[in-house]
């Protein structure tokens, strides 16, 4: 490649408030030290590859390491998503010939942000690369338009998040996106593991429309949960600040309860994390979730990690640690 840029986005979990916050509730979300990574750089008129025949996708199955994936949806999410989204917004037509590289060690569909973190870093990268000033208000608006046309109707947490960065508590409307400046005590951040099990057979779409038809459907149990997750958001910030274990444990646990009480984890998950529980500690899926099979990120906490791990390995689940809070999107 000719003269590159090089722009980075991190995942994101959710402490609290996935799907609650979609209806307005507040929700609490922190950026995971995993990043996705997008090369661009200009093509010459001599070069054989252009966009179409040279975007490479890599990312990671389970965390780490880079592999090459399927590249055909993410070179439909730049022509047909990105692109569109930036000439609109900067009213031109053309944009000059580029090769573009997407290496990512988030897992794909896991509730940790994957789509809106490829997302914010190809339109980081395409502004960079179309001369326009670095503005990550600019990125976190386009990035929202690129979601809406991925789920529809998305909250706008996860891309606010992956662009800012740090530990955020998100509202839709009246629009919150209030960094906490908190770094989370180590006896807290040390003991969080990550548990993949496995992508989710809905999407993210699919289940906030599933959501939707309980919420219609039962007014009374979806705004009791709704109720419950919003004091459980107000709760958590002092216990972030405080690392109090024991009243960490029991909001993510009633948080959780909340997530099954409007279906969106599946029996399965609910076994994990009931094991969990029992032995002491909480755990909760990550974003959209599953009404059956994998559900994608368990976040689960123990003050002894070893016994969550033990958990996960029982269920041959791979599952991993990662600092919180990260920086959002970057230039590297
Ligand atoms: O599964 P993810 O990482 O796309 O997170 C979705 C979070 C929801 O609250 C379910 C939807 C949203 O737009 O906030």
């Amino acid at each position: 490649m000719s003269k590159q840029i090089i722009v980075s986005a991190p995942g994101k979990i959710h402490l609290l408030g996935e799907h609650f916050v979609v209806y307005f509730a507040p929700a609490i979300l922190a950026t995971v030290d995993l990043r996705t990574t997008v090369t661009i750089a200009r093509c010459h008129s001599g070069d054989s590859d252009i966009l179409s025949e040279d975007t490479r996708i890599y990312s990671g199955k389970d965390s780490g390491q880079a592999r090459l994936v399927s590249d055909e949806s993410e070179r439909a999410r730049m022509t047909e998503i990105v692109e569109p989204i930036i000439k609109k917004h900067l009213k031109i037509k053309t944009i000059p010939p580029y090769k573009l590289e997407i290496s990512s060690q988030i897992p794909i569909g896991a509730g940790l942000g994957s789509s809106a973190a490829i997302s914010a870093a190809c339109i980081a990268a395409l502004l960079s690369f179309l001369k326009v000033k670095w503005d990550l208000n600019l990125i976190n608006s386009l990035t929202y338009e690129a979601e809406k046309v991925f789920h529809g109707n998305p909250s706008g947490g996860d891309n606010s998040t992956i662009t800012f960065g740090s530990i955020i508590r998100f509202i839709r409307e009246p629009k919150t996106i209030k960094p906490l400046g908190i770094n989370i005590p180590e006896r807290l951040a040390q003991n969080f593991v990550l548990i993949n099990t496995g992508k989710p057979k809905k999407s993210t779409g699919e289940m906030v429309s599933l959501v939707k038809v309980l919420r219609e459907k039962n007014p009374q149990l979806f705004n009791e949960s709704l109720k419950s997750q919003t004091e459980l958001a107000e709760k958590l910030l002092p216990v972030l600040k405080s690392g109090d274990s024991s009243k960490f444990i029991k909001i993510i646990r009633l948080g959780e309860k909340n997530l099954e009480a409007i279906g969106v984890v599946s029996k399965t998950s609910q076994k994990i994390i009931r094991k969990i529980e029992k032995a002491g500690g909480a755990a909760k899926i990550c974003g959209a979730g599953s009404t059956t099979g994998p559900t994608g990120i368990i976040l689960a906490y123990h003050p002894d990690k070893t016994k969550v791990e033990k958990i996960a390995r029982s269920y041959k689940l791979p599952y991993f640690s990662t600092t919180l809070g990260v920086e959002g999107v970057r230039q590297e």
